[in-house]
């Protein structure tokens, strides 16, 4: 925690941290200073020099000039004035006239700075150059309409991660001279870097994430699937939570009539987010229209789902669910005395539970918001890729904002991993084998635990040996050499110390834990050099550790790790609401006798996708609550209407109750597992100008008993025949579930099948298009193969997002297995 220091803003006295920057202090106080380039929670680029403030006498970059203790800042002067309005007269050079028809009109902030500083007149021109629109992934790219902000670049670099855009040159003719005398001094500067600048785009690297849209300030990157359908002031905006993944990011449906003959009927044209406060992935962005339309409501079929629950023997669901569904769920399992099954969410709390034995404590201790904030971060046992981008995001953004360093353990290569901080020098990429997770807890364990439980040491003491190895090192040796005077030919000694390099052996401690996943002691020295100034340390586990057949251990030890280390930990929800669905809901793991399904295959099937026997509401269609990574009941909002029937109307019947709403219910959460008594309507959610996150309340933790009582299982690793290769359960980025399978941003390119990085495709033999036999598990599938080239190495990925794939099959519960694929 920084100090707190005061400081004047235009005569207004404020504390602040001292850390912090003019803009960030100014914003958060309500007062206003103009500013481009710079992203909150991005490094500051100093491209549009529109953020000019004077701090005690002298002119300054609000953005990128900390606050002391004392300063007395003016946010306008008569030179400032000039100047900016000088900034903005040159982004308005050969800025196409086409408001009309550019889709950020109405919310650009090239138009709105030109409308604040009045700009009426041109001082200053310069013969345009062709720069022709390009198609990049998901966007389109208008250089014309592009002003070199760099905030697209920055948010890929210092948010994503994926480091997919930058500056690159482009023709032009030089600005005139007389300018430079004539011109107020940054705003020449400004103008002489911006015309000979275009962005480039990698497309190897980009994770078709839409967040360089999202920050662009004009209409130079846009969706193309949203571009020239509406414009922006039409669109109603409808705040909601991520239906896809667990970091639940707050974004807006913005929904407006589907056509003018169909005015009643409204649809979501695109997602939008503020990339100053929080980071929407991919999926989040263009996977919006999974709603499930209804013409009217069925009577025969919700009769039947009534009478489907009330002979359910088991009701079998998933965590792509409200919590308020979840509850209903539970209340219609409790009324039959039926099971409830969501093997995702019952795993999920199993791992919980067991860690919670060794921590202390029913809740994981961190959140995203710390792995942001801190400057040493360890990945362990998640594709954070694809599993939770906003995971990667953090990392990345505590990497490059805190000067912080990270290890990433996983056993598939990542490229796009890869582009994160300095390799072998801030970060480190550890492939290693699967079933080595268990290994690298009790390393991390090694190298920074105290007052470890005497198990766990013994077992660490039982790895660790002295070893000695040869070392070089440069001494002083002393030489005698015989100087002749040349005067008077007398000859001296004189003695001098030079360097000398020396070999010599020396002993050092060496733990054979390291051999487990691949590394020796040189990683000790690495970590070492990491470690260097730093002191705030997260810790991310993932699905590979909550599946592992040891699973139970790998809890207890990351317990420990939270208990006995500086690492605060993380357990990555795997899906949108599994920690919601684990608090709420008493789970079995086998399904019997007669099931009733919610989005899930059974005898009776809800379906929110318009496949089962009676229709439900998709997520973007229901108003109700998440418990998000950062352990917060977050609420979400309608975008669309239903015109069926709801879980709740089934439950009334069941039950013979009149809830009215099922938002009725979010006061209704339980509370013996830290939910709060409070009415949805009364859930806040926005972001305050400080960045603080204003959105539902805190889910509380409550203390437990600790037991130590934790043994190192018997490793036994994925022992390879020759014909076999290791594949893993993951999907490709974007793609998270049945819903985002059927958006159609991802419909057209839908890929579902068994991913090999480009050299493991040609070692094959194999051609896109193809067809392979994955034998696995006692089960043989035909899978569609395909190239990532974001994947490198030889374990191959196979998809379960496609409802109708049965690759689940090919895997007991562990993400890993051992499969044969050959070519059909
Ligand atoms: S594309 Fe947009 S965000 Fe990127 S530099 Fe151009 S104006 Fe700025
Ligand atoms: S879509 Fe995402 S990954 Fe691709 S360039 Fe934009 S911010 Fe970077
Ligand atoms: S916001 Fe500071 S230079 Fe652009």
């Amino acid at each position: 925690m920084s100090d707190m220091i005061t400081l004047t803003i235009d005569g207004k006295s404020i504390e602040a941290k001292a850390d912090e920057s003019i803009l960030n202090i100014a914003r958060a106080n309500d007062i206003f200073v103009p500013a481009v380039c710079y992203l909150t929670r991005c490094s500051p680029t100093l491209a549009c020099r529109l953020c000019l403030v004077e701090a005690d006498g002298k002119q300054v970059y609000g953005c990128n000039t900390k606050v002391k203790a004392g300063m007395e800042v003016s946010t306008e002067t008569e030179n400032i004035a000039k100047e900016r309005r000088a900034i903005m007269e040159v982004y308005d050079v050969n800025h196409p006239l086409q408001c009309g028809v550019c889709d950020q009109s109405g919310e650009c902030e090239l138009q709105n700075y030109s409308l604040y500083m009045k700009v009426d007149n041109q001082s200053y021109s310069i013969r345009d150059v062709n720069r022709p629109t390009q198609h990049w992934g998901v966007m389109n790219y208008d250089p014309a309409l592009c002003i070199v902000c760099e905030r697209c670049v920055t948010v890929c670099k210092d948010m994503v991660g994926s480091n997919a855009l930058s500056t690159v040159k482009r023709g032009a003719e030089a600005i005139e001279k007389t300018f430079k005398a004539e011109m107020p001094k940054d705003a020449y500067a400004m103008w002489n870097k911006l015309n000979k600048s275009l962005i480039g785009y990698d497309a190897d690297a980009c994770t078709n994430c839409g967040e360089c849209i999202s920050a662009c300030p004009v209409g130079a990157l846009v969706s193309h699937d949203f571009q020239y359908t509406s414009n922006a002031w039409e669109l109603k905006k409808i705040p909601a939570a991520n239906p896809h993944s667990s970091d639940c990011a707050y974004m807006y449906y913005e929904i407006k009539q589907e056509s003018i003959d169909n005015h009643l009927q409204k649809r979501i044209y695109r997602v939008t987010n503020e990339p100053h406060f929080s980071t929407v992935n991919g999926a989040g962005r263009f996977a919006y229209d999974f709603e499930n339309k209804v013409e009217s409501k069925n009577e025969a079929a919700f009769e039947e789902a009534v009478r489907a629950f009330e002979k359910a023997d088991t009701i079998k669901f998933n965590s792509f669910i409200t919590n308020e569904e979840a509850h209903i769920l539970q209340k219609l399992a409790k009324n039959r005395n039926a099971r409830l099954v969501n093997e995702d969410a019952r795993r999920y709390q199993e791992f919980l539970k067991n860690y919670s034995l060794t921590s202390g404590k029913s809740l994981y201790s961190s959140t995203l918001t710390d792995v942001h904030d801190a400057n040493f971060v360890i990945s362990v046992g998640s594709y954070l890729k694809s599993d939770l981008p906003n995971a990667r995001y953090a990392l990345n953004n505590s990497v490059i904002m805190n000067k912080g360093a990270a290890l990433y353990f996983h056993p598939v290569s990542d490229p796009v991993m890869e582009k994160i901080g300095k390799k072998g020098k801030t970060t480190d990429f550890i492939y290693h084998a699967p079933m080595a997770e268990e290994a690298i807890l009790y390393f991390i364990l090694y190298k920074f635990g105290k007052d470890l439980p005497a198990s766990v040491a013994d077992y660490i003491a039982s790895k660790t040996e002295t070893r000695t190895k040869t070392v070089t090192e440069t001494i002083k040796e002393k030489v005698v050499e015989i100087v002749k005077d040349e005067e008077t030919g007398e000859e001296k000694e004189v003695s001098k110390m030079v360097p000398k390099k020396v070999s010599k052996e020396v002993e050092f401690e060496y733990n054979t834990l390291l051999e487990e996943f691949g590394k020796d002691e040189a990683f000790l020295e690495l970590i070492d050099s990491m470690l260097a100034k730093k002191d705030t340390f997260s810790l991310m586990v993932g699905e590979d550790l909550i599946t592992h057949p040891n699973a139970d251990v790998l809890a207890k030890l990351c317990g420990i790790i939270d208990r006995c280390t500086a690492f605060n930990v993380v357990i990555i929800p795997t899906s949108t609401n599994t920690l919601g669905v684990a608090q709420i809901c008493e789970l079995s793991k086998e399904e019997e006798g007669f099931v009733v399904g919610y989005n899930e295959k059974a005898d009776f099937q809800l379906s929110a996708l318009g496949d089962g026997d009676l229709d439900v509401p998709a997520l973007n269609q229901q108003e109700g609550t998440f418990v998000n990574i950062d352990k917060k009941v977050i609420p979400t909002n309608a975008a669309l209407a239903f015109n069926g029937y709801t879980l709740n109307e089934i439950a009334n019947a069941v039950l013979k109750e009149d809830v009215e709403y099922t938002i009725d219910y979010t006061k209704e959460l339980p509370l013996a597992s830290g939910f709060k008594a409070l009415d949805f309507d009364s859930l806040p959610n926005e972001f305050g100008n400080d960045r603080v996150e204003y959105r539902g309340y805190d889910l509380s933790s409550s203390e437990v008993e600790v037991s130590d009582e934790v043994s190192a299982s018997e490793v036994s690793k994925l022992e390879l025949s020759e014909n076999e290769t290791i594949i893993y359960e993951a999907n490709p980025i974007n793609q998270f579930n049945e819903f985002t399978a059927i958006a159609h941003e991802f419909k057209d390119k839908l890929q579902s099948g068994v991913f090999f990085s480009k050299s493991a495709f040609e070692k094959l033999e194999l051609n896109e298009g193809d067809k392979v036999k994955v034998t696995a598990n006692g089960n043989e599938l035909e899978l569609n193969a395909y190239t990532d080239i974001q994947i490198a190495g030889d374990i191959a990925y196979v998809s379960t997002f496609d409802k109708d794939s049965a690759s689940k099959a090919l895997f007991n519960t562990y993400r890993y297995n051992k499969a044969v694929v050959a070519k059909v």
